[in-house]
This record gives structure tokens, C-alpha cells and sequence, in this order.
């Protein structure tokens, strides 16, 4: 079965950290502009660039080098005091982020903000090999989060040095997801590059034995059980229905039909089966968004109570579980109307660099995930690292180092660096490997209730939650506090 994407897409609070009740408790003074649509009606207005990267940064005797494209928007932008704000691209097509970060958009006028979006290498238009990107693991051996910072840092170098003005200004990096990690790793890695860092919904602990592995899924349960009665105990029992259905031609046949699915079901069918439902109760978790919007999929508001409006009876036979489970799949898959068929084989967005991640997450990125039924809604799973390196192996040649990032980057031992604020939301099933408290005075965490993935780096809208309308004012604080002790700073220079 190999790799298969599941728990491995990524995208990716409470107590002593900034929990956030109410937008007029704080930060008064500061305002954004509120979007009356959550996408917004004009496109946004950018260059499309490219610098050309060396393809490898770690050694000398290799010169190839290849474009790394990246976006600019300049609009807001003042020679005089002004800030960038730099995009760290993660595992996709960086247009994709940009549609999806609204965030910067909305405060670009506010810090007199330069725009900068930069693709991650091998994804998008920033192939380092073109059509064998992806051949081997010779061709994938420089796709690492290392060489992705350098390139960053590149990146920034080459700006600072050719738009006049820019040189003297603080860059501020920002992310979420993966791009997260990247925000907060390239503060630590680079800290005389940028200035601080917006880690939006980033597991930076979600590696080895930093964060239970079970957390994740239990998330993704929680916002099932929340979101309707008996809701997360219908898809709990989903799986053995599945199992006694399938044990016959006849029940294949019958759910092939009912789940309207593109191809025939076999029995050697069903772990892909569930793997994908399990998956789609997983992305349904990450973009449980208050508003109708489209990031893996199309969706409507808060897309997990109307999934669990047809799940509210437990107590039925197979035949109508299952029935109700299409319902449910159903709006995940085909809210546009336009869905022939439903394909087990394809669960999100193909913006997304899926050979890439499950490269990543075969060498550098590895994320341990279990399950085991009782805490959960799903059927249990154990982390096995040995078959796990063994599946990688046979896909791309490699093997895991799971100890890596965590030595390269310092697991949880982080207290020595400064200006990184950690957000996170409680819908998000990957702020359980995230940060939630605050480290120091300058490494914050801000916990946003009834916010999923990164929404607060999604533009402001009329839709939003009052607590993430005061996450993003309070996330500009901070930002404008580093830009401020820049410029203090720089003063003093000769
Ligand atoms: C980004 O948004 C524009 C304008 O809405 C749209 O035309 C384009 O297809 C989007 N691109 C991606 C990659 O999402
Ligand atoms: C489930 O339904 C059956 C028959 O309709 C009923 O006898 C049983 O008590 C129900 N169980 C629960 C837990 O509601
Ligand atoms: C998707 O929705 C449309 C409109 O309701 C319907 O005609 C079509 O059969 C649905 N597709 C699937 C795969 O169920
Ligand atoms: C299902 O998805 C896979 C992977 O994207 C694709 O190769 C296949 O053609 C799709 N099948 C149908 C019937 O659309
Ligand atoms: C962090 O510090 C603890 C306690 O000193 C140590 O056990 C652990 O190995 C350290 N982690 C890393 C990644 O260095």
C-alpha cells in the first residue's frame, strides 16, 4: 500500500497562553480593515517573480542551480519606516497560499508592508529538476527544510540588495502549517535575517515523543463530538459496518453503489477505503471554518455541523449507517454539485505537492500518529516506525531519521530564542503538537478558540469569531513591537 497520504498532508489553546475572549478587552486602538466576504471579490494584485537558488546550498563542488519563483506586492509599501513581510512557503503552489493568507493583505497598508511570497523548492513552478523532480532520490535529495531556509535567506539577501530602500528595513517572517515551522525555525536559524517570526498553526512538537501520538486524532474526534449528537459515535461505528458489508460480493457491490465511488470496490479495497473516510474526517477538522470557503475543497460555514446533521442516529442498521456516512462524505466532496463519482484515491486540493510531502515525511518530517478506538473515533493504529521506514523505503529509497529535526531545530529546548509568536486553534487537530503556552516574554503563544487551521492568517471577515478578530490585532502588536526595537536599534548604528 505503500506511503499513502494519509495523517502525512499536512496544513496543519488554552490556559496560560493569550486565550482571547473578546474583541473589545483588547487592543482597542489597533483596527483592520473587516472584508464583507470572506473571499475577496477583487484578486489580489502581485509580480510573479523568479530568483535562480543553488540547487544545493550544504556543499561546493555542485553548481546546478534552478528558479525559485516567488510574489510581490508593493502597493502599501514606504521607503520611509516601512516593514516586509515574508511569506515562508510551504508544501504547494505559493499562488495557493497567497489566495489563502488574507492576513497579509489586510495589515500590508497598516506596516507600510512590503509583500513577499517564496515557493518552496520542489512544489509549484519551483522544480530544481523540471520533469524529473521527482524521479528519484538522487533528484529529491535536496528537498530539506534546510535548503528551503537558505533559500529564504537568499531570497531576502537579494531583495535587500537590489530594491532601493529595502536594505535597511526588518523582515518579518510568516506561515502557517508546515510554513509555520519553516516561520519559526528561519527565526531561530537566521535571527540577523528577520527580525520575528508568525508561526500560525505550526506542530513544531509534533515529532518523536514530544506530543502523545494519539492527540491528533483525539482532536479531530473532539470537534465531531462537538459539532452534533451522536456524531462521532456514528463514524466510530462506521468501521465495522464496513467490515461485515464487505465480506461479501454482493455487500461490495452494494457500497460501491451507495457511496457512489468511481470504481468498483475488491475486498483487498477496504483499508484504502477507510483510509480515505479517516482522512476526510481529518481535513473536514482542519478547515471547520466559520464562513463558506475553499481551501482543500469547497465547503459551507462550519462544515462539520452540517456533515454531522445527517449523523445524529448511532443506534441504526449498516445499511442506513452507511447511507447516512455517503450523506455526510457527500458535502466534503460535492458541496459544488459538480461531483460524477467519488474517488478514494484523491482527498484534497491537487494545489498541494503531495509527492513532495511524502518524500518529506519519509526523511525529515516524521510525525508520529496512533489511534486506538476508545479516545477516538477511529479504528485503532499503532505508530510503528519499522514498517513505517519500510513502506519508505520501497517508495523513494529512503529512510526516515526521525531524531533529526528535532536536533537540528532543539525539540522543546527553544527558550534561548526570541520574537516568535506560536498560534494555534482549538478545532485544529495539529495544535496539539503545537505551541500553547508561552515560553518567555518574546516566545508567546496565542490560543484561538473555535478557530481551525491557520485561520487567523485567512483575511478578517464579518464571519469571523470575535476572539479571532482579537487574535490578529494582538498578532500585529507584536509584529509592530519587533519593527519599533528594529528601528530603535538601527539608530544607534554609526
Ligand atoms: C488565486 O485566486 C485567483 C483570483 O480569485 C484565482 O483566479 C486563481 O485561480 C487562484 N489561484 C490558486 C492557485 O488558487
Ligand atoms: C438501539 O435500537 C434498538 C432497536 O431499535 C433498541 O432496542 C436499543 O435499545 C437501542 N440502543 C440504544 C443504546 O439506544
Ligand atoms: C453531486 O450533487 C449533484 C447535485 O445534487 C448530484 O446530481 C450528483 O449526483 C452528486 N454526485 C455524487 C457523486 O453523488
Ligand atoms: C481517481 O484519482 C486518481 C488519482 O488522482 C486518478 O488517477 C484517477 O484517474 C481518478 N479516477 C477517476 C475515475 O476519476
Ligand atoms: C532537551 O533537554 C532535555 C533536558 O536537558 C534533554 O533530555 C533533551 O534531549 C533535549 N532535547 C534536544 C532535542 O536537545
Amino acid at each position: 500500500m505503500g506511503c499513502r497520504a494519509l495523517l502525512l498532508l499536512p496544513f496543519l489553546s488554552l490556559g496560560a497562553a493569550t486565550t482571547i475572549r473578546s474583541r473589545s478587552e483588547t487592543l482597542s486602538s489597533l483596527s483592520l480593515p473587516t472584508n464583507p466576504t470572506p473571499d475577496p471579490a477583487v484578486a489580489y494584485s502581485y509580480s510573479v517573480l523568479y530568483f535562480e537558488q543553488k540547487v544545493d546550498h550544504f556543499g561546493f563542488s555542485d553548481s546546478r542551480t534552478f528558479k525559485q519563483r516567488y510574489l510581490k506586492a508593493d502597493k502599501h509599501w514606504k521607503r520611509d519606516g516601512g516593514s516586509i513581510l515574508f511569506y515562508t512557503g510551504n508544501e504547494g503552489d505559493i499562488v495557493w497560499f497567497c489566495n489563502n493568507t488574507g492576513f497579509m493583505w489586510d495589515v500590508a497598508e497598516d506596516m507600510k508592508a512590503m509583500l513577499i511570497f517564496a515557493e518552496h523548492r520542489y512544489y509549484g513552478e519551483s522544480l530544481p529538476f523540471g520533469e524529473d523532480t521527482f524521479k528519484d532520490s538522487q533528484h529529491l535529495n535536496f528537498l530539506t527544510s534546510e535548503q528551503a531556509l537558505a533559500d529564504f535567506a537568499e531570497l531576502i539577501r537579494h531583495l535587500k540588495g537590489t530594491i532601493p530602500g529595502a536594505e535597511g528595513q526588518p523582515v518579518i517572517a510568516i506561515g502557517g502549517s508546515y510554513g509555520g515551522m519553516l516561520a519559526a525555525w528561519f527565526r531561530m536559524k537566521y535571527p540577523h535575517i528577520v527580525v520575528g517570526a508568525l508561526a500560525a498553526s505550526a506542530p513544531i512538537w509534533q515529532f518523536e515523543d514530544l506530543t502523545p501520538c494519539g492527540m491528533f486524532m483525539k482532536i479531530v474526534t473532539e470537534d465531531f463530538r462537538k459539532s452534533g449528537p451522536h456524531c462521532s459515535e456514528s463514524i466510530h461505528g462506521s468501521w465495522n459496518a464496513i467490515n461485515r458489508l464487505s465480506r461479501t460480493e454482493s455487500g461490495l457491490n452494494w457500497l460501491t453503489e451507495t457511496l457512489h465511488l468511481c470504481s468498483p470496490l475488491t475486498s483487498g479495497d477496504i483499508p484504502n477505503l477507510k483510509e480515505w473516510m479517516a482522512e476526510t474526517w481529518v481535513n473536514l477538522a482542519m478547515v471547520d471554518y466559520p464562513y463558506e470557503a475553499n481551501f482543500l475543497q469547497p465547503l459551507p460555514a462550519w462544515p462539520i455541523k452540517v456533515v454531522c446533521q445527517y449523523l445524529e442516529n448511532s443506534n441504526v442498521s449498516d445499511t442506513v449507517l452507511l447511507q447516512n456516512i455517503f450523506q455526510a462524505l457527500n458535502i466534503y466532496y460535492n458541496y459544488s454539485g459538480q461531483a460524477k463519482c467519488l474517488n478514494i484515491s484523491q482527498t484534497a486540493t491537487s494545489r498541494l505537492g503531495s509527492m513532495g510531502w511524502s518524500y518529506q515525511s519519509c526523511t525529515e518530517m516524521v510525525m508520529p500518529f496512533c489511534t486506538n478506538g476508545v479516545d477516538d473515533m477511529f479504528e485503532p493504529y499503532l505508530w510503528d516506525l519499522e514498517k513505517f521506514s519500510n513502506e519508505c523505503f520501497q517508495q523513494w529509497g529512503v529512510k526516515p531519521q526521525p531524531h533529526w529535526i528535532t536536533t537540528l531545530y532543539g525539540g522543546k529546548n527553544i527558550s534561548s530564542h526570541t520574537n516568535i509568536i506560536f498560534s494555534n486553534g482549538d478545532l485544529d487537530p495539529w495544535s496539539g503538537g503545537g505551541v500553547n503556552k508561552d515560553i518567555s516574554d518574546t516566545l508567546v503563544a496565542v490560543y484561538i478558540p473555535q478557530a481551525a487551521h491557520h485561520l487567523d492568517l485567512r483575511a478578517n471577515t464579518a464571519f469571523d469569531p470575535s476572539a479571532v478578530l482579537s487574535s490578529r490585532l494582538l498578532e500585529v502588536k507584536y509584529m509592530k513591537t519587533w519593527i519599533e526595537d528594529f528601528y530603535r536599534n538601527a539608530k544607534w548604528q554609526p
